[in-house]
């Protein structure tokens, strides 16, 4: 190791749907110029590029990471850059390549630089066989490519923590819900598209069935989650420190429509399934977040009602 471990934080695919909540977080706790922010792209007027350091970082570049690691000062990186499941199913090589190739990279470079690593994993890491309500033992046999890398991607970080001593967490996010930026191409997009459809037009179309029950949570929680794993003592963590369950909410694409119409005045939404109902059925209605909380001791905040408040107030604030 030549190794760095310095204060700073390096926030990969922060231009995203959580990049652009946590850098913002991230940068309340820790001071702006201590959070960089990087993207494969840049984009003007983006609060993760005008509230601080911003660069243009290729997950994929191993080098890059570790330059960046170095000259700054990095001692911890959010490893966010990913093809998320719908834009994943349509090109599995290239959701591979960043996906599976984009986490190599930031563990190679954690391991040269000595750095901490948050790398998320996904309720996608479960298929058709899991329980309804998905436990943290469930197994693990996802039936779409993202779900395969999610699950590649919890084993390579277990592997640089016990091979290396890097120290890598993860939690398996569900579908989440928040205004700040659009959703990144998932099959939870629905449940963020609704809202700014409902507040423009009085009608959405929604891509799966009124049926369609699965995790999901209001992006707060899941920012304060995901520096609740991080600021837990190693110590307290357990062997599934890569791949966190936690608690969540579950509720129907019908529900949520229903909570939505009874807010939002003549608002109307159809079903029409898509590809993407397939996904949305190979993974559980829920999950059991139990040793999450017993382990370091997160719980959501927001349920189902006052998560569509703070959407339609989110959307509908300038
Ligand atoms: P997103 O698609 O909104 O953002 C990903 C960002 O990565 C984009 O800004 C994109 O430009 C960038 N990117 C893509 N390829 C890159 C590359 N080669 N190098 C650098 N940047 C690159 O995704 P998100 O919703 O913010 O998700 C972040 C992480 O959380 C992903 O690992 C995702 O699988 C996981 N996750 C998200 C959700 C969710 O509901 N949003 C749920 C479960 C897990
Ligand atoms: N929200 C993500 C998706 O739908 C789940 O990882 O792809």
């Amino acid at each position: 190791m030549s190794g760095t471990s310095g204060d700073k934080v390096l926030v990969t695919g922060a231009l995203g749907q959580i990049g652009t909540d946590l850098v913002q977080a991230l940068r309340e706790r820790h001071g702006g110029d201590s959070v960089i922010a990087s993207d494969i792209r840049e984009s003007s007027g983006h609060s993760s590029v005008e509230g601080g350091p911003f660069v243009i970082l290729d997950v994929l570049d191993t080098d890059g990471i570790s330059r960046i690691c170095q000259s700054e000062g990095v001692g911890t990186i959010y490893h966010l850059a990913a093809l998320l499941s719908a834009v994943g199913e349509r090109d599995p090589d290239l959701c591979r390549r960043i996906n599976v190739g984009g986490t190599i990279s930031v563990l190679e470079a954690a391991k040269e630089c000595n750095l901490r690593v948050y790398s998320p994993s996904s309720i996608a890491v479960f298929g058709p066989d899991s329980p309804r309500n998905a436990t943290q033992e469930s197994p693990l046999n996802p039936t779409t490519v993202y779900g395969e890398t999610k699950v590649t991607g919890e084993a390579l970080a277990r592997e640089y923590l016990e091979r290396f001593n890097v120290d890598t967490r993860g939690i398996r996010y569900p579908g989440l819900i928040s205004y700040k930026a659009p959703a990144g191409g998932g099959t939870t997009d629905y449940a963020v598209e609704i809202f700014h459809a409902a507040l423009n037009e009085g009608h959405y179309q929604c891509f799966v069935r009124p049926d369609t029950r699965l995790p999901m949570l209001y992006m707060d929680d899941a920012i304060n989650a995901t520096l609740s794993l991080m600021d837990s003592g190693a110590d307290d963590l357990g062997d599934s420190r890569s791949g966190y369950n936690i608690p969540c909410l579950s509720f129907s694409a019908g529900e949520l429509a229903d909570a939505i119409s009874d807010r939002v005045e003549g608002f109307t939404c159809d079903f029409v399934p898509d590809v993407r109902q397939e996904y949305a059925d190979s993974w559980p209605d829920s999950i059991d977040g139990s040793l999450a909380e017993e382990e370091w001791g997160w719980t959501p905040e927001y349920d189902l009602i006052s998560l569509v408040d703070e959407m339609l107030r989110g959307i509908s604030s300038p």
